[in-house]
């Protein structure tokens, strides 16, 4: 089930499925669905399988990743597995000291700040991460044709967090690099890039169908600002997988005014948050590009009858669109009704039905 690494050839039954079909743009049998965080805490099977493991740890185990992304897969009847993991993993694999706190986020020890603190950032090789390799072998097999998307952290926002040593609402620290070192900054990118790419051709070259990059907290820069300091090493990233042909996603929040780089970059499917609806994120994007989106997550903490209402919404603003997977305009909440979830799958499979 492997992708072959010169090809990037899919099982023919993988390739067929909707879900990768909107991703090239091609015509569909429904509009294929799945969330951001589909598998975690909004599932009871989840809270009980990571009972007393580590977030960390949890991604490390070949077995426990298999379950915990076939869990939602199985309970909601999505068009596509993301395979579970966090944007640190490869961080972490290479060496450095960092943590996912519960409740918080990475929380990595001794923040990048200095030319010097670069040198921690080595090379990912596949033996770094040999339970990825594992765990994704195992999951093409158990998935059948449902896709696999594989997926890393964007340069930006795994510098935010080493930059910082957490999260954070201002990235005040990373911003101040850029501005300030932007010499040191764009040599943090690019070996950011450099171990991204590296964990997205482990990923591929084991099976996955497609891969996102997630530059979550990317919105908080301004155009111009993303041209010069972010995007070179985005597009790293994007070109390094280029020969594979599998889609390419490109998701942030708060990005209405980043779409048209955000896909620039290099990507095939630019992901919209739910602060613009598609007919108008597509005229931002131009030709040539899936979209991905983009129901408010806090719209599942409603009634069954305004879910399906939003999601109308979201399915008519896509109505002219070549090339729309349906999805949350960021992850799924923790407190979220996973009954909710698996009704609004149905709805958009029956309501899109060609
Ligand atoms: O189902 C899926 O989407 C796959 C799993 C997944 C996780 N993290 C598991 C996880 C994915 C795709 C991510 C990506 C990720 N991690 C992003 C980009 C996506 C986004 O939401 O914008 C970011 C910014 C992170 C960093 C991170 N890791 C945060 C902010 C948190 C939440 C902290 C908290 O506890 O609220 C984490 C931890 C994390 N990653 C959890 C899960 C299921 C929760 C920890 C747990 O269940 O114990």
């Amino acid at each position: 089930t492997a992708n072959d690494a010169s090809t990037g050839q899919q099982p023919t039954a993988t390739y067929d499925s909707a879900f990768l079909k909107a991703c090239r743009r091609e015509p569909v049998p429904h509009t294929p669905v799945w969330f951001m965080r589909q598998a975690g805490r909004s599932l009871p099977e989840y809270r009980k399988v990571r009972e007393g493991i580590p977030m960390l740890e949890s991604c490390m185990r070949p077995e426990l990743v298999t379950e915990i992304t076939l869990q939602p897969v199985r309970r909601h009847n999505v068009d596509a597995a993301i395979y579970f993991s966090d944007i640190v993993v490869p961080l972490k694999a290479i060496g450095l000291d960092l943590d996912i706190k519960p409740g918080i986020g990475p929380v990595v020890e001794q923040p990048i700040r200095t030319r010097a603190d670069l040198a921690r950032l080595r090379d990912l090789t596949p033996e770094d991460v040999p339970y990825v390799t594992e765990a994704i072998g195992l999951l093409t097999r158990e998935l059948g044709s449902t896709p696999l998307i594989g997926f890393a952290g964007a340069p930006f926002t795994l510098a935010s967090y080493l930059v910082e040593g957490g999260p954070s609402r201002t990235y005040e620290n990373a911003k101040a690099m850029m501005y300030g070192d932007p010499e040191l900054w764009a040599d943090l990118l690019d070996r950011l890039a450099d171990i991204t790419a590296a964990f997205l051709k482990v990923q591929i070259e084991a099976g996955a169908s497609a891969v996102q990059l997630f530059d979550s907290w990317v919105g908080a820069l301004a155009p111009a600002d993303y041209v010069q300091s972010v995007m070179p090493a985005s597009a790293k990233v994007f070109e390094a997988v280029a020969g594979y042909g599998v889609p390419r996603i490109h998701f942030g929040v708060g990005t209405g005014e980043l779409l048209k780089l955000m896909g620039e970059a290099g990507a095939d499917v630019v992901g919209v948050d739910w602060r613009i609806p598609l007919d108008e994120a597509v005229r931002r994007v131009g030709p040539g590009k899936a979209l991905q989106g983009n129901l408010d997550p806090t719209v599942l903490f409603t009634d069954k009858n305004t879910v399906e209402a939003k999601a109308q919404e979201v399915l008519d603003a896509a109505a002219g669109l070549e090339g729309h997977v349906f999805n949350l305009g960021h992850g799924v909440m923790p407190n979220t009704d996973p009954d909710a979830l698996t009704r609004l799958v149905e709805y958009v499979h029956t309501h899109s039905a060609r």
